[in-house]
């Protein structure tokens, strides 16, 4: 029943149970090349085996370098960025008939948006259909259900309503998304312990039954980044409803130290800007423009939503889904690897009239001050 998480998953959740059993990660240092070095063009990541560390250099402008595989350290090479076309679904933008997928918006460009099937026309996929409508049992493109409503799954419902579903059930009802308070049940919660359902996002299933957490912070504090060795050192707070906290992953971030850091709960500050993002998306007039599908997706969001709203989402959603790669990077990292999240952040500075000094681009005083503060709440 899950749509598409509301952001990619590096950060995924697992019981604290497990205490004892996380194995401390091994990560590589990474800078920029040194004065000292020479590569050949091609090369954009040197692995050296004699001081474990990645050296980096920019790539052209045509050309892009793969993340550093810390698992199975190699040598980066420069690749030529593919050319993408839009692919675009019935009801976003376009400016020619090649801008929309042949597949879900058969019906070309006109008036600026893509055509797909509209109401009683015939459909194999939801994502032929025009938006306001989902593909029917019957493959008729049919009106989606309002809350209240008996769905089988996501896409049958609104587009700012998810299907309250058993994995076993043949129906459920349509709730609004982020509706659910906590310590409220919900008929479902995925492995990833995350939805949108919940005003928290958060769930756990306990005795056989789904229930929405509260807002989990890090049990830190807000002395973010953290550094860690292991998962174990990423806990949240205690859930007042279930009486257990847990732990999010450990990940490598890309810095000269070799260090790894937390990922953030939804009730930390970035990540509890995001979810409010999101929750601003579904309550706007905008999500109706989009195909049932694509009601998370940012190309969608982007065509038809205030675009200081959409520097808002993007920026918290590049803070979040980044957020080990952002600590302590050199300025080669932040280019090569970073651009876009530090792109977002000037806009988004833009918007604030601010200058926030935290991981801007070329400082790290506030860097080295948000990094010891972590380590003295770590000890
Ligand atoms: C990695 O790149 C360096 C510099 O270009 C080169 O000297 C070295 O042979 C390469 N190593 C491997 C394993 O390809
Ligand atoms: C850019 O780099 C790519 C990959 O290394 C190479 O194929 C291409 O010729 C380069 N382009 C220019 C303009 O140097
Ligand atoms: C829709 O499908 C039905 C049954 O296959 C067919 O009879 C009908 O002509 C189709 N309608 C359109 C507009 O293609
Ligand atoms: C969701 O479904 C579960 C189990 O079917 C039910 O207990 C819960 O009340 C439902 N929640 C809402 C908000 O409809
Ligand atoms: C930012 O500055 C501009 C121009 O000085 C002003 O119009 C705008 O209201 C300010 N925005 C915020 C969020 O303070």
């Amino acid at each position: 029943m899950a749509v598409e998480q509301i952001q990619k998953l590096l950060i995924s959740l697992c019981l604290l149970a497990t205490i004892g059993l996380a194995t401390d990660i091994a990560c590589y240092p990474v800078e920029c090349k040194l004065s000292t070095q020479t590569f050949t063009s091609e090369t954009c990541a040197y692995w050296d085996k004699v001081s474990d560390t990645y050296y980096l250099q920019d790539c052209n402008s045509t050309s892009y370098c793969a993340f550093p595989e810390f698992e199975d350290p190699a040598n980066s090479t420069c690749s030529t960025t593919p050319v993408t076309a839009l692919n675009k679904y019935p009801g976003e933008k376009c400016t020619a008939d090649s801008d929309c997928d042949t597949t879900y918006a058969a019906g070309g460009c006109a008036s600026g948006v893509c055509v797909g099937v509209s109401s009683n026309g015939n459909c194999t996929q939801n994502g032929e259909c025009n938006p306001g409508l989902f593909c029917s049992s019957e493959g008729k493109c049919v009106s989606q259900l309002k809350v209240g409503s008996q769905c089988e799954n996501d896409y049958q419902c609104i587009n700012w309503a998810g299907c309250n579903i058993t994995s076993t059930a043949t129906y459920g009802t349509c709730v609004s998304y982020y509706s659910v308070s906590d310590n409220t049940r919900i008929a479902y919660c995925s492995d990833a312990m995350q939805t949108n359902l919940c005003a928290s996002t958060l769930c756990d299933t306990v005795n056989g039954e789904a229930v929405c957490l509260s807002s989990l912070k890090s049990s830190k504090g807000n002395l973010l980044p953290i550094i860690c060795q292991n998962s174990d050192e990423c806990e949240s707070t205690v859930d007042p409803g279930t009486g257990s906290s847990y732990t999010v992953d450990c990940t490598c971030g890309l810095n000269k130290h070799g260090y790894s850091f937390c990922g953030q709960w939804p009730g930390d500050p970035d990540y509890a800007n995001l979810i409010q993002m999101w929750k601003k998306w579904t309550l706007s007039a905008s999500i109706d423009k989009c195909n049932t599908v694509r009601r998370f997706k940012k190309v969608c969001v982007a065509d038809w939503w205030d675009s200081n709203d959409v520097t808002l989402l993007n920026y918290f959603n590049l803070k979040v889904n980044n957020w080990p790669y952002l600590q302590m990077n050199d300025e080669c990292v932040q280019d090569i690897f970073m651009s876009l999240y530090y792109e977002v952040k000037e806009a988004y500075n833009a918007i604030r009239n601010t200058t926030d000094p935290d991981e801007h681009h070329g400082s790290s005083s506030a860097i080295l001050l948000a990094f010891s503060l972590s380590f003295l709440a770590y000890a």
